[in-house]
């Protein structure tokens, strides 16, 4: 547990036995709220002000500070001393070396992990791509932070289903089978992909803008991939495939997975029900020949549930899939991550659940993010300017390959570490900042080895494996605590004991940056600890200790970068 915590409930646990009855007195979350870290350690490692306590004892801080401290009975986690109104705390470092360490190497890889989430489910739409559409640098944040969401939950014992909500409906699909139809061939999409798709789809609107009855045209297609003609539902599920064969190269690279790839038309036949019950509970009305549910009273605009022609829209197809994953997966929690523009659809979607009854939408949450852009430049379908994921992924691992042979000429599997540490660094970008601000990815400071980044991590991950090698085997158990009471172990330690705090804390907040956070802090902590501490020392003893703190430092690390979606070669 973190140090703080204990504390904190120890610190509860003596107010009442010192004084007890007494309204008023915060209890173990508010004294952690207060505890501090003194500026200068000559006071501490922790302390506590007594003037909160001042108004419920009607006491004089000091007097309450030495009261506390004659009153504290946890001299083998931490001594207090009273000084001027404050509780001083000591850690007993050695204790806490050891307590910290077993824990980890005990646990192992497991250290942090649960099982508060056993029985379960949660639900994570991410990445939700569009089918014919190139996979771009926008779609990395939902896929990413997707993508550690379902592992940070799987490690506290949920089960979590991954959900590719595809982009596979509407009107659009009409006008490239159109296109296609007038000036594709089987031949060059086949062998072109999704750029020709892109291509066939550029030029019907450059066509339709001379000739507006194409768009009539296009409509009748869309009209028969809806109804069903085989001929415009083949051709509409080739494109889905290839589009879908492009979008696999990509997740391989980045070793995401789903469970499911229901998107939009998976939900056709089951929007019926959704209108109809919408009928029946009286939420319809119409607008302008469209059928909306008005949500006036949340002072949103009405949700659109129905064109005029009865063609359906997003919307309806985000209800019949929130009403298909609460049947089919009962989830205890649903998570779209979805670029923060679409908050007002969530939100009207998520409101329109309500009004239906259904008191579990208030357990669907849209884990909404910032944008991305590139070498300062933001990127735009429109303007020509996206960065295609593949493109982006394939030159990190090649830039990562350069460095690496200038700093590891004899390293044995260059390109399988250059794949780890270049893809390590564009993901670990990604989620390095809190998800809803924007991010400006820059070469420089995604491959830069001694700063902040997804490289320095797996460095030091390797550095640590590099020091168990030459340690050989040292026993564990018989470890001297003692040999950890520095400043330099004793920062390490206590980030690794806050280690599975941080893990609960990203789930609460859908936060994988806490946790990109709190390994670059760790890393930046052993670092520190192994410039300032030889840790093959002469006394054994001494050796033995270091090299423990070193093996959970590297646990510590791999989990968290796995928990990120980063892969820890041993050897860079
Ligand atoms: N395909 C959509 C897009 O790229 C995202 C879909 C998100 N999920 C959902 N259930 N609406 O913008």
């Amino acid at each position: 547990m973190d140090m703080m915590t204990r504390i904190a409930e120890l610190l509860a646990e003596t107010l009442e036995q010192v004084f007890p009855q007494t309204e008023g007195l915060p209890g173990a979350e508010e004294l952690r709220g207060l505890l501090a870290v003194p500026p200068d350690p000559a006071l501490g490692d922790y302390a506590f002000p007594c003037f909160r306590l001042a108004k419920p004892l009607r006491k004089d801080p000091v007097r309450i500070a030495s009261e506390l401290c004659d009153g504290w009975k946890h001299a083998d986690v931490a001594s207090a001393e009273p000084v001027k109104g404050y509780m001083n705390f000591f850690l007993q470092r050695e204790n806490f070396a050891r307590e910290t360490l077993q824990a980890v190497l005990s646990q192992g890889l497991k250290y942090g992990s649960g099982d508060e989430g056993t029985g379960k489910t949660i639900c994570l739409d991410y990445s939700s791509i569009n089918i014919a559409k190139r996979f771009h640098i926008g779609h990395l944040s939902t896929t990413m932070i997707g993508n550690s969401l379902k592992r940070i939950y799987e490690f506290l014992g949920y089960h979590t289903v991954g959900i590719n909500h595809l982009g596979d409906w509407g009107t659009q699909f009409g006008k490239m089978l159109c296109a296609y139809q007038k000036w594709g061939d089987r031949e060059s999409v086949e062998k072109g992909g999704v750029d020709e798709l892109t291509r066939l789809y550029v030029k019907f609107h450059e066509e339709a803008e001379k000739d507006p009855s194409l768009e009539d045209e296009g409509r009748k297609w869309f009209k028969r991939i809806e109804d069903g003609d085989p001929e415009a539902l083949d051709t509409f599920n080739w494109f889905k495939e290839l589009t879908l064969k492009d979008t696999a190269k990509v997740y391989d690279l980045l070793g995401v997975r789903f469970d499911s790839y229901a998107g939009e038309s998976f939900y056709n036949d089951k929007m019926d029900r959704v209108v109809n019950e919408l009928k029946e509970k009286q939420l319809l009305t119409i607008s302008e020949g469209a059928s909306v549910v008005d949500l006036e009273d949340e002072k949103m605009p009405p949700c659109l549930i129905l064109k005029k022609d009865g063609a359906t829209l997003y919307a309806t197809r985000d209800l019949a899939a929130a009403i298909y994953r609460q049947e089919t997966y009962h989830f205890d929690r649903c998570l779209y991550v979805v670029a923060y523009q679409q908050d007002l659809h969530f939100r009207q979607v998520f409101s329109v659940l309500r009004k239906m009854g259904y008191d579990w939408a208030d357990r669907c949450v849209h884990v909404a993010f910032g944008m991305i852009s590139f070498e300062g430049e933001t990127l735009s379908t429109r303007k020509g300017n996206v960065v295609i994921l593949e493109d982006l992924l394939k030159q990190a691992v090649e830039k990562a390959r350069a460095i690496i042979e200038e700093k590891s000429p004899n390293l044995e599997n260059k390109d399988e570490v250059a794949k780890q540490v270049g893809i390590g660094a564009v993901v670990y970008t990604d989620l390095s900042n809190n998800r809803i601000k924007d991010i400006d990815f820059r070469w420089d400071r995604a491959l830069n080895f001694d700063g902040e980044s997804g490289p320095y991590i797996q460095y030091t991950h390797a550095r640590c494996c590099s020091v168990l090698r030459k340690a050989g085997a040292t026993d564990a158990h018989a470890l001297d605590a003692g040999a950890l009471t520095d400043d330099e172990a004793q920062s390490l330690l206590r980030l690794i004991s806050r280690f599975p705090d941080t893990i609960r804390e990203a789930a609460n907040k859908y936060e994988p940056s806490m946790i990109t956070r709190a390994i670059t802090d760790i890393a930046q902590a052993y670092n520190k600890f192994y410039y300032e501490h030889r840790i093959l020392d002469d006394d054994p003893a001494v050796s033995a200790a270091r090299v423990s703190l070193t093996d959970a430092t590297r646990m510590v690390l791999k989990q968290g970068m796995y928990l990120i979606g980063m892969e820890a070669p041993e050897r860079m």
